[in-house]
């Protein structure tokens, strides 16, 4: 036995096994170079023989030969298992896998939408819980002790001084006790008031609220110029908005704000109940009365307006009743976006 045997013994088995086509071949070489009768065995036999010095490089070449095989052997039955494994089907005719992808809610889409207008003008979103103490709700909003809107009839008392809040004016109060003039804030959130729920009223509904008080200033014209832009980018350039006079403990002047009607443009139809005008918003010049009650200077100017969203949401979408909203019937709620 020469080195060179072994090496050529080696080059053979390789070549064979790389030419092997099953797994009954490769089993068969497998039994014929290192099986108990194989040619490795018999080699191993004759190192016997070997003188030795050089029994260690016929150990090693022995050795080398045996690891080359079996890998051979392993990567050839590998190979055949993976180009015999059947080919991957896919069958297109298969109905396909359905996922329920959700929509926003058209009271969420209001909400985006005014945000979205409101932050163009300098506003940023300020936020308020929806569990108020009473001198946030009503006292520094200058509402007297008296005032209907305090009864139990009509706000969901939590004793302690505290109630599920009535607007969302509260955070007008919020951010003023907190940051110095000026702010200019937006502030959407659910409010809750002692409603029995029909086709325009819930007891628990969205508000969003805006105030913009500065230390120079700002005026009624200001305020109204600013909620003509916000009634155009809400409802299309040919709206029209109309402020009629009203009375808010917190605003003086106070205003109400009337949109056009979109269905009819003005000449009376069900939807506005022939008048040509909805009404959208509360809004008015902050009293300084309520500036007292935050610390603020009595020289600041500002103005404040809150509408309701279901109710945005309602002449956007043509709702023509609230509890849909909130129906969580799915098939209605994709109707709007
Ligand atoms: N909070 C008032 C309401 O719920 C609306 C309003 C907000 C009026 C801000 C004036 C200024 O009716």
């Amino acid at each position: 036995m020469t080195l060179s045997d072994i090496a050529s013994l080696q080059s053979q088995a390789l070549a064979e096994i790389s030419a092997a086509k099953d797994a009954a071949e490769i089993e068969n070489l497998r039994i014929k170079y290192i099986g108990r009768n194989g040619s490795l065995p018999a080699l191993m036999k004759n190192l016997r023989d070997v003188p030795p010095a050089e029994k260690p490089a016929f150990g090693q070449a022995l050795n080398a030969l045996r690891n080359a095989v079996t890998e051979a052997l392993n990567s050839r039955k590998s190979s055949l298992e993976a180009s015999s494994a059947p080919a991957e089907t896919f069958d297109f005719s298969l109905p396909g896998n359905w996922h329920a992808s959700g929509s926003i809610h058209p009271v969420s889409a209001i909400i985006d939408e005014v945000t979205r207008i409101f932050a163009q003008l300098g506003f940023t979103v300020a936020d308020g819980p929806d569990i108020e103490t009473e001198f946030n709700n009503f006292d520094a909003l200058n509402t007297a002790k008296h005032h209907p809107s305090r009864d139990a009839r009509d706000t969901f008392w939590l004793g302690n001084g505290l109630l599920l809040r009535t607007q969302t004016s509260p955070v007008q109060i919020r951010t003023m006790l907190a940051h110095k003039p000026p702010v200019r804030i937006i502030n959407p959130g659910r409010c809750y008031r002692r409603d029995t729920t029909d086709a325009t009223h819930s007891a628990n509904f969205h508000q969003i609220e805006g105030l913009y008080v500065d230390t120079v200033p700002v005026s009624l014209a200001d305020l109204k110029s600013t909620l003509e832009h916000f009634a155009r980018e809400m409802m299309g350039p040919g709206v029209k908005v109309r402020f009629r006079p009203h009375f808010f403990p917190f605003t003086e002047p106070s205003v109400e704000a009337d949109f056009s009607c979109h269905v009819c443009h003005g000449k009376g139809c069900s939807v506005c109940k022939g008048s040509g005008w909805i009404e959208i918003l509360g809004a008015g010049m902050v009293d300084t009365r309520v500036y007292k009650h935050v610390g603020y200077d009595k020289d600041c100017y500002g103005y404040a307006f809150g509408m309701g969203v279901e109710r945005l949401a309602m002449i956007k979408y043509g709702i023509s009743d609230l509890r849909l909203l909130y129906a969580n019937d799915l098939r209605y709620l994709r109707e709007f976006i």
